[in-house]
This record gives C-alpha cells, sequence and structure tokens, in this order.
C-alpha cells in the first residue's frame, strides 16, 4: 500500500493523526491528513477548557469540525480527552467535593453524549500517575484532592453509561517502559479493574519520545497490557530526532505495534513538523513543507 492509513488496514489497523481545527484552512494539511491517515484524533478541541469553558455551558464548534470531516472520509475518531488535570477551566478548581463528582460525571455525559456512536475510542482519564515515586502513586490533582484515588474508576463507570459502544482507554505518558514505577503501577489498575469488572477497553500508549529513548522491551510492554485483556494503541506518537536514527526508531515503535495482535492502531501527535506542540525538535513524519522524512518511509514499510 502506498499510504500510512492503507498500509495500517491490511492488519485491520488504522494510522492516526491529530490536527487541530486551526490548521484547516491549511490546503495542504488537510490534503495531507486525507490522502495519508485514516484517523484522527482532535489535538486540543474536546479538551474540558474546549468543551466546557463554564459551568454547564457546552461548546463543540471547533470539535465538530474535525469530527465532520473525519466522518464524510470514513476515519476512524479518537476522543481525547474527558478527565485530566491539564487544560481544565480555573471553574472547575474552585468546586466542593460533591460538585466536581457531579461536575465530572455531567462532563462525561455532555461530551460523550454529544459524540454518541461517533468515537472508536475515548481516552476517558489522562495522565492520572506521578512520574517517579512508588508504584501506583498518582499526582496530586483537584481530582486525587477532592474525590481521591477512586476517581479514576468512577470516570471510567461513568463514560460506559454514558456510550456503551466507545472503547474506553486510560492514556499516559512515560508508561512505555515494561518495567517503570510508573507502567508498573498502570498495569496494575488495569489488571484490578478487570478483576473486578470496572470498565476498561484499552490503554493508550502516549509514547512521546526521542531517538535514542525507545526502551529496549517497548514491545513487551505492549504485549504484557494486552495479555491482560485491552487493546493497545500509541496515542500521541512523536520521535525527536533526524534522519536515520530518527527512522529507525519509528520502524521499532511500528513494529512492536504490528507484532502485537491486540495493539490496534497508531496515532502521530500531529502532520508536519511545522505545527508540531514540540517546535524545534521536528519528531512528525512530514518535514515542515510535508515532504516525507525518512521516518516516513521507515513506518510505511514497517506496517
Ligand atoms: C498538547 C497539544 O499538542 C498542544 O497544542 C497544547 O498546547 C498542549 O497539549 N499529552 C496529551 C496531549 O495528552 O493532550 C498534549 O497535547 C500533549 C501531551
Amino acid at each position: 500500500a502506498g499510504t500510512l492509513g492503507a498500509a495500517a488496514a491490511q492488519s485491520g489497523r488504522y494510522y492516526g493523526a491529530a490536527i487541530a481545527a486551526g490548521h484547516m484552512n491549511d490546503s495542504t494539511y488537510v490534503a495531507t491528513w486525507d490522502r495519508e491517515y485514516n484517523a484522527v484524533t482532535p489535538e486540543n478541541e474536546m479538551k474540558w477548557d474546549a468543551t466546557e469553558p463554564s459551568r454547564g455551558s457546552f461548546r463543540f464548534t471547533s470539535a465538530d469540525q474535525i469530527v465532520s470531516h473525519a466522518q464524510s472520509k470514513g476515519m476512524k475518531i479518537r476522543g481525547h480527552t474527558l478527565v485530566w488535570h491539564g487544560q481544565l477551566p480555573s471553574w472547575v478548581g474552585g468546586l466542593s467535593t460533591n460538585d466536581l463528582r457531579s461536575a465530572m460525571v455531567n462532563h462525561i455525559n455532555n461530551v460523550m453524549g454529544h459524540y454518541k456512536g461517533k468515537i472508536y475510542a475515548w481516552d476517558v482519564v489522562n495522565e492520572a500517575f506521578a512520574d517517579g515515586g512508588s508504584v501506583g502513586s498518582l499526582r496530586s490533582s483537584i481530582f486525587t484532592q477532592k474525590l481521591g484515588n477512586g476517581f479514576i474508576e468512577e470516570a471510567f463507570r461513568a463514560a460506559r453509561a454514558a456510550d456503551p459502544n466507545a472503547k474506553l482507554c486510560y492514556n499516559d505518558y512515560n508508561i512505555d517502559d515494561a518495567n517503570a514505577n510508573k507502567t508498573r503501577g498502570v498495569y496494575n489498575m488495569v489488571k484490578d479493574f478487570k478483576a473486578r469488572g470496572v470498565p476498561i477497553d484499552c490503554v493508550g500508549l502516549q509514547s512521546h519520545l526521542s531517538q535514542g529513548s525507545v526502551p529496549s522491551n517497548y514491545q513487551q510492554n505492549i504485549a504484557q497490557f494486552a495479555a491482560l485483556g485491552v487493546d493497545v494503541q500509541i496515542t500521541e506518537l512523536d520521535i525527536g530526532g533526524s534522519g536515520s536514527a530518527q527512522a529507525d526508531a519509528y520502524r521499532r515503535v511500528t513494529q512492536a505495534c504490528t507484532a502485537v495482535p491486540r495493539c490496534t492502531g497508531m496515532t502521530v501527535w500531529g502532520i508536519t513538523d511545522k505545527y508540531s506542540w514540540r517546535s524545534g525538535d521536528n519528531p512528525l513524519l512530514f518535514d515542515g513543507n510535508f515532504n516525507k522524512k525518512q521516518a516516513y518511509t521507515a513506518v510505511l514499510d514497517a506496517l
């Protein structure tokens, strides 16, 4: 196959990109998205600050722009994200425990309800685990402070009720190394959720990497999550670097996913280095002029 999406589809997978509604007036950007990718994640447009800037008033205009374009092209859509300490509107920070609980459930119900039936997988909870620290420690946030560690479970239960057909994912960064404490914590949570019947369908590995930092056990890590009975998706892939070293890193990540049957798809966090959130790292598959990089060819070959 001659494109990323078509190559991924040969094994039943998708290959997606994060898209920003604000760049959709760039015709080369949209043309590259349409040609190469068969899935999308809105980069910022579904986050809490974008969808519910003040309590109870929901805005979906820019997310809808991405969703309707994706639907017209038959692309899979990943919803990102419902409960996250980042890009959270300030009104959430002032809520009491009871108000925060009802606001969280109301947010999940409204955002998932608006897109019901249209979303392949939702990142229900994003980045809840702490960096460093002991296995299982969560990052301190308004959610842990007011609701306790059980907020993750509460969010997943509410999400299942809001759209029973969407896959529900836990998504995080620095959970790429099979043995890291942060990875062990997420692994134990997923295992516990499965054992107790808390709804969870997938783990998202953000995989914001650099060419020297792809763990040697990356494939083993995907396999260990899959063995718990969940899908694994690489959700925000970008790899800082250049040339053949960057291409090799992309090849290894791609092969790690295609080697594990339950690794169902990959998403790169943007299309062109020009618009990457990691400016200067040049971490994507197309350069600033939308030319294919060596990394692009490595991915296409590995799919
Ligand atoms: C980033 C976006 O790419 C930026 O445009 C925005 O300014 C900040 O957020 N982990 C995530 C993503 O889950 O939502 C983040 O996206 C990157 C890190």
